[in-house]
């Protein structure tokens, strides 16, 4: 009983932060356990994937990297130019300022998930068209379901609004721990957004501070 009452506490006050009337990428990945598997049962099923345009520009599909009991994990938007080509996840400058930024508040990169919602790079890395980030959207909650990590990281805009289910700007959702029926989500800064703009620097250094401590808390 009371566990509805927090539920119904927590979608009111969430609702009402957010100004947001759908709220389903949560629900989803909870009321779906799915078949059990493993991320690289899932990797080898859907590397091919020709769900939208963009398998015809990549060169690598970028699924994601850590373990499948990761207590954390990292989502920014999409492949970059480095990441295609490698078919790794943050592994050009941004993901170099990621990997420190993980260091600082004592994660190491090898422990935690890093994904994207966008597993393909989009063409000069224009911002993820929404029929791109709906198609690509049920990988996402299927990595989810299998990690069911303790806390989540939205990296930037795009990450953040997916999410969350929301248009409202990164300004109003970071700072602040958001429940996802069961998991934590923290927003914060894109490190590509830090790497233009330093004053980002400390907004960024307190969300992580945030995360840190509320992942300490649940463990
Ligand atoms: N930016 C992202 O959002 N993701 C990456 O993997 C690299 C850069």
């Amino acid at each position: 009983m009371w566990e509805v009452v927090s539920l119904v506490k927590t979608y009111v006050q969430q609702q009402t932060e957010l100004g947001t009337d759908e709220w389903y990428i949560a629900r989803r990945i909870m009321e779906k356990p799915g078949p059990t598997r493993t991320l690289s049962q899932l990797c080898r099923e859907v590397k091919d994937c020709r769900n939208c345009h963009l398998w015809r520009t990549r060169t690598n599909f970028v699924f994601g990297t850590g373990p499948d009991n990761a207590g954390v994990a990292f989502i920014g938007e999409a492949p970059g130019k480095d990441e295609d080509l490698q078919g790794e996840p943050f592994v050009g400058r941004a993901g170099q300022l990621l990997t420190r930024i993980l260091e600082a508040i004592q994660f190491r990169r090898e422990d935690v998930f890093i994904g994207n919602i966008l597993k393909c790079r989009p063409p000069e890395n224009r911002d993820p068209a929404p029929e791109e980030i709906e198609q690509c959207l049920s990988l996402l909650e299927k990595q989810l379901q299998i990690i069911r990590p303790k806390i989540i990281c939205a990296l930037g805009r795009i990450a953040a609004q997916t999410l969350l289910r929301t248009s409202a700007p990164l300004s109003r959702l970071r700072g602040k721990v958001h429940d996802l029926y069961g998991m934590r989500l923290v927003v914060t800064y894109h490190p590509a957004a830090l790497l233009r703009n330093p004053h980002l620097k400390r907004p960024t250094w307190e969300d992580m501070q945030l995360l840190r401590r509320e992942y300490d808390r649940l463990k």
